[in-house]
């Protein structure tokens, strides 16, 4: 028989067993053999599983962790509400190829309260990192203690969350922290809409209004040929998402990449020689998607 079938990843919900497992694998795999990390917090979909898949390919051994952390949601936030399935989540990291899950509570994680910050400074002004005070600064610690518990050498994230994995890769070079940031394309569904955790507080009406944000987000390489400064490009995009009567912004912004500072005004952003990115978030009812698009100007 050949080895298709998939084995069930092993769980793990404490500390101590986590550095534990590390350690044995480390010990007993040929040298050279890597660990690479994917940290979620659950209610996986496909974009998760390319990370996990990612992973894989790249390294001996694939750690997974599934923790909904408190510190990164703001006091009117969804953490309580924040959706959780733990047995189907362990069926996706299985299909996947995810070798470990790390599951820890938050007693596990936070025994009492953490006195220490990490606040990455600058990439954090624009975006979420303004319309979420203090949401960066829970995923620096959080991302840190992770970091130190598996000790991985490769880390996958997503560019769905671009901000996120410009603020990671800052915090690890500034910090030495010895891992390897991997950023992974986002994954979309089949019309466009980009997989989130949050996709399904969407209603019917939400669902199908939210495509506006793909759809208009497709426009951008063709207006930036176009000529359009960093200013019209953001008042083409904002008429292009105001189109959908359900949709509130709460910001549309061209910056540069990964510095997240804004390109010179009145040039165009096809003369830019940095990478871009426009990255936007809108409501629709009570759920705020985050989408965007990166640029490499010479190519637009
Ligand atoms: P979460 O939102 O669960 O996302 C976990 C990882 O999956 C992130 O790196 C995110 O960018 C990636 N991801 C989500 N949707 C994706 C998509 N459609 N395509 C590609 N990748 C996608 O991001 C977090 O959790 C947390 O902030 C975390 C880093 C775990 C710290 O708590």
């Amino acid at each position: 028989m050949t080895a298709s079938v998939t084995s069930a990843p092993a769980i793990v919900r404490t500390i101590p067993e986590m550095r534990k497992a590390i350690r044995e694998y480390r010990s007993q795999a040929s040298p050279g053999a890597t660990v690479g990390f994917v940290p979620t917090m659950g209610f996986l979909h496909e974009g998760h599983a390319s990370l996990i898949r990612r992973s894989n390919l790249d390294n001996g051994l694939t750690v997974l962790s599934i923790f909904v952390n408190p510190l990164q949601f703001g006091p009117n936030e969804d953490f309580e509400r924040y959706p959780r399935d733990e047995s189907r989540d362990l069926e996706v990291a299985a299909a996947a190829g995810a070798d470990i899950v790390f599951l820890p509570s938050v007693e596990e994680m936070y025994p009492r309260r953490t006195a220490t910050q990490i606040t990455v400074a600058g990439v954090t002004e624009r975006l979420c990192g303004a319309s979420r005070p203090g949401h960066f600064d829970g995923v620096g610690v959080v991302v840190t203690k992770l970091f130190n518990i598996v000790s991985p050498d490769r880390a996958y994230f997503g560019l769905k969350d671009a901000q996120q994995v410009a603020v990671v890769e800052r915090m690890v070079q500034d910090l030495d922290q010895p891992v390897e940031i991997v950023p992974c394309p986002i994954v979309r569904e089949a019309d466009g809409l980009a997989m989130s955790s949050r996709n399904v507080y969407l209603s019917a009406d939400e669902r199908r209004e939210a495509l506006v944000l793909s759809r208009t987000l497709a426009q951008v390489p063709a207006w930036i040929a176009s000529g359009m400064t960093a200013e019209r490009l953001e008042a083409a995009v904002t008429a292009g998402i105001s189109a959908s009567p359900l949709a509130v912004i709460d910001y549309v912004e061209a910056l540069t990449y990964p510095s997240l500072t804004p390109p010179a005004a009145d040039v165009p952003l096809s003369d830019a020689d940095e990478r871009l990115i426009v990255a936007v978030a809108v409501k629709f009812g009570r759920t705020r998607l985050i989408d965007n698009i990166l640029i490499s100007v010479p190519e637009a």
